[in-house]
Order: C-alpha cells, then sequence, then structure tokens
C-alpha cells in the first residue's frame, strides 16, 4: 500500500489523501504533489442563484496540510486577476454535454483541485478512478462502507487502492445509530418496511458528512441506469439535496458518465484492463449491499437486482434523491418521519382524479366499522410527499378506471401528519403507501403484502379476494 510519505516522482495515479485521513484531512505530501495541488486548484469557482452560493475564498482551514494551503495561496491570487465571476453550471452542463468522461473528469479535478472527490461503490463506477487517472491529476477517492457490502467487494476496494496506489476515504455509519436501527428492528428490517430507513442510517448521513468537507463530488450515475429515476440527470448540476463547505446551494455534483451507456463503460474498462469487482462474473451489474444486491438474468435491467422487492420507479438510496421528483416534500419528510403535507411546502395532492375517492377521517372509520358493505373496497393510505406513493400514482389511476363499474370502489386516505397514529393502530399502517382491500363480508381489511404496485399485480390481489 502506497503511503502519502512514499509518493512516487510522478503523482498522477495517487490520491492525495492517507489511509489515517478523515473527512478531507491530508498528511504529509511531498513537493511534487503541492505543486500538482496547486497546479489542480487554478480557479476557485463562483456559483450564482439557482447555480451555486458563490463559495468564500478559501481559508487554510482545520485542515492544515500543506496542500490546501497551496490552493488557497492559488485562489487568492486568481482572485487579484479579477477571477470574480460566478460559474453558470446550467449553462456548462450544457457544454459538456458531449465532452467525452475524460474531458469532464479533467474539467472537474481542474477546477476543485484538493476539495472535490470520486464516490465509489465498488462496481464499474471504478471507471471515474481510472479517468482520473488519465488527466494526470491528483484525485481523491471516498467509499461509504455500509457494513453490509459483499465480501467480494471489499476484496475490490483492496485490489483498488493497490492497482492505483490510493487510500480510499472510507466512510462509517455512527454505530449509535446502527445500534439503534439492528436493536429495535434486527438486521433485515429493510425487507419489511422499506430500504429508506437502513440506507439513511448507513449510507445517507455519511455521505452528509463526508461532503460537507468537500466543495464538489464525482458519482458514477448514468441515465441508463434507472429510466424511473435517472433520465435526466446532468453532467454538472448544483446538488439540491446535500450541503458542502459553504451550506446548501453551494456544493458541485458532477455526473460525468451521466450520458455514457452501461455498454461503453464496459468496452472502456476491458480496453484499458481495468480490474473489476468479480460479482459482475457471477451476475451482478449494479453492486450495493449484499443483502439488498441479487444477480441478474441476461435481458433483465440492472436496477432489478437492486431492492428487488420495492417499485422499480422509486428506487433511490438517498444518495440521489434530487433525482426523485417532489424532492423537497421528499427530504422533508424522508421515510417514516411524522410530517404534516395537505400542500405543505407546496406539495400538491395525488391520485386526483374522480374515480377515486377521497376518505376522510370519519369515512375510512366508518368503513372500518361496518361487518357488511354494499361493496368491498380499495383503499391506498398515502403521503402525497412519498416517492413511493408519488411512483405508484398512474397505476393507481389506472387501477381504478378499470374497476370503475366493476362493484368495487376504490379509495384514497391521507394517512400521514395527524392521521398516522390513528393509521398505525388501526389500519395497519407501516410504511406509505399501504394498500389495503376491505371486503364486502369482513370487517377487517386485508393488507396488500406486496411491494408490486402495477396494475396487473394489484389486480391479482382484487381479484383473488373480491
Ligand atoms: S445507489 O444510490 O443506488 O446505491 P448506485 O449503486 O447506482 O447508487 O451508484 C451510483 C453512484 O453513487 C456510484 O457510481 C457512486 O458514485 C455513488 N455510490 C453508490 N454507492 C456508493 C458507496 N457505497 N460509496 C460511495 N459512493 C457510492
Ligand atoms: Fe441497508 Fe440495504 Fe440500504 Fe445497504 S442497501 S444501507 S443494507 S437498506
Amino acid at each position: 500500500m502506497a503511503s502519502a510519505t512514499a509518493f512516487p516522482s510522478s503523482i498522477s495515479s495517487y490520491s492525495i489523501v492517507s489511509r489515517e485521513s478523515s473527512v478531507g484531512s491530508v498528511k504529509r505530501q511531498d513537493a511534487s504533489v503541492v505543486a500538482a495541488a496547486a497546479a489542480a486548484a487554478p480557479v476557485r469557482p463562483r456559483g450564482r442563484l439557482m447555480l451555486a452560493r458563490p463559495c468564500r475564498a478559501l481559508e487554510p482551514t482545520n485542515r492544515a496540510d500543506s496542500a490546501v494551503r497551496a490552493a488557497a495561496a492559488v485562489e487568492a491570487s486568481g482572485a487579484a486577476v479579477g477571477e470574480e465571476d460566478t460559474v453558470d453550471y446550467e449553462k456548462l452542463d450544457k457544454e459538456l454535454e458531449i465532452a467525452s468522461p475524460l474531458e469532464i473528469i479533467d474539467r472537474a479535478l481542474e477546477m476543485f483541485g484538493n476539495e472535490i472527490a470520486i464516490a465509489f461503490s465498488g462496481a464499474e463506477d471504478v471507471a471515474l478512478i481510472e479517468y482520473a487517472k488519465l488527466t494526470g491529476r491528483p484525485f481523491r477517492v471516498f467509499s461509504l462502507d455500509t457494513g453490509r457490502l459483499n465480501p467480494e467487494t471489499y476484496r475490490f476496494f483492496d485490489t483498488v487502492e493497490k492497482h492505483y496506489g490510493i487510500n480510499i476515504e472510507y466512510m462509517f455509519p455512527d454505530a449509535g445509530e446502527v445500534h439503534a436501527l439492528v436493536r429495535s428492528k434486527g438486521l433485515f428490517s429493510f425487507y419489511e418496511d422499506g430500504h429508506q430507513e437502513c440506507c439513511r442510517v448507513r449510507k445517507v448521513r455519511p455521505l452528509r458528512r463526508m461532503l460537507k468537507g468537500l466543495r464538489a463530488w464525482i458519482t458514477g450515475q448514468r441515465k441508463d441506469q434507472s429510466p424511473g429515476t435517472r433520465a435526466n440527470i446532468p453532467v454538472v448540476q448544483v446538488d439540491p439535496v446535500f450541503e458542502g463547505v459553504d451550506g446548501l446551494g453551494s456544493l458541485i455534483k458532477w455526473n460525468p458518465v451521466a450520458n455514457v451507456d452501461g455498454k461503453d463503460m464496459w468496452n472502456f474498462l476491458r480496453t484499458m484492463d481495468v480490474p473489476v469487482n468479480t460479482l459482475h462474473s457471477q451476475g451482478y451489474v449494479s453492486i450495493g449491499c449484499e443483502p439488498c444486491t441479487r444477480p441478474v438474468l441476461p435481458g433483465q435491467h440492472e436496477r432489478e437486482g437492486r431492492w428487488w422487492w420495492e417499485d422499480a420507479k422509486a428506487k433511490e438510496c438517498g444518495l440521489h434523491k434530487g433525482n426523485l421528483k417532489e424532492e423537497g416534500g421528499i427530504s422533508a419528510a424522508n421515510g417514516n418521519g411524522v410530517v404534516t403535507s395537505n400542500g405543505v411546502g407546496g406539495i400538491p395532492d395525488i391520485f386526483e382524479t374522480n374515480t377515486i375517492f377521497n376518505l376522510s377521517r370519519p369515512g375510512i372509520e366508518n368503513l372500518l366499522k361496518l361487518e357488511k358493505r354494499e361493496e368491498p373496497w380499495l383503499v391506498v393510505l398515502y403521503a402525497p410527499w412519498c416517492p413511493f406513493c408519488q411512483a405508484m400514482e398512474a397505476s393507481y389511476v389506472e387501477l381504478a378506471e378499470k374497476l370503475s363499474g366493476s362493484g368495487i370502489k376504490v379509495g384514497k386516505f391521507q394517512a400521514d401528519g395527524d392521521q398516522k397514529p390513528f393509521a398505525k393502530e388501526e389500519l395497519q399502517l407501516k410504511s406509505f403507501p399501504t394498500i389495503l382491500f376491505f371486503p364486502k363480508t369482513m370487517s377487517k381489511p386485508i393488507k396488500y403484502p406486496s411491494e408490486k404496485r402495477d396494475v396487473e399485480s394489484l389486480l391479482a390481489f382484487v381479484n383473488a379476494l373480491r
């Protein structure tokens, strides 16, 4: 393992952090690294409204390292020669739309130097590291070690470190939070009530901590990875969700392979003889945590191997939740938190069609009380801000149309905020959405047990019980 004190004269393939470093801390560097870091950060990019808040001139921070000080000096000189311009990231994104990943990463590293890092998952996004190496600039790499990765992924991290002579900056979940989650809900709660809570503890919060020490990050997201959530990701954007050193609206998110398809990624990896995770040869395409990732068959979409028990259109773990629509609403609520909605924060209601009955609290209480109903009911318990509810909106509306006139009533009950305790106690609500079938002759509703919320699956459920 290369240590920070043993850099060769060429730094092109070396991360400038040490194994011991946590966020942004940098160990002693040799002169060539410092010089390269200075060259890597000649201009401090400044954002604009809706783009990125202007960054303060870099001051030597508690990260009292030579590379950062060198960058600060260059920053100051950049400002002195009139580099006060803000960067219009929407414009930059358009400019870079047809640029190669190599050009994009080069640009990112040039602009942000030591204050940008590659988010490496341990899958084919190793391509980002290869591209960074090819730029000849110093670069940093971090990984979120959730504690639940496959053994093959841990081995692969080690292979990558050795191959590139880098030290990956691992981020770990807070031990107290993991303790509380596992003690109260067990090791596999995500199969019961969705992956958001566990991902929040094991991935999102560690990511948040990491990003708080950066001004930009680089991800391996691609449009073709998830038609439901990633079809519109830009090459570069002001991060809509996470904060950097200068707070919300200042962190820049780079997605250099946004427009590359999986086949071309693999051609690149093969051509450059880049080491890859051995899980790929066992049928794994997209790779996350062991309990939440499985191989896919030829012809299956890679995302089907992730959180396969959940709805395809909402499969984001929170690392990239800005990809989900109404992301402001999601982050306000984010999972199972108590949230008042009813349009608060401008979140529009969902399932709005005249074939779906909007049940009030007395309405659903009445439905619950009846031993014999005139007709069976299918009711969704939902929250308008919930990405899973939003994702099933189209199929539920279509289902209601199909069932109209069939003798089965289709309804909705907004069960967040004040209604949540009641819904949990009386209506079996554990997570949103919960779908209940109220049969004609039984008072107790039957909960739809599956995460598949397409029209056919829901119809099969209704037909089995009607
Ligand atoms: S996820 O949100 O569904 O888990 P995905 O596996 O598609 O993400 O990876 C997309 C990009 O997110 C990766 O290329 C990487 O940049 C980042 N990422 C995902 N998982 C991790 C991780 N464990 N550590 C660091 N970055 C990650
Ligand atoms: Fe937990 Fe699965 Fe998310 Fe990993 S992917 S953090 S195991 S829910």
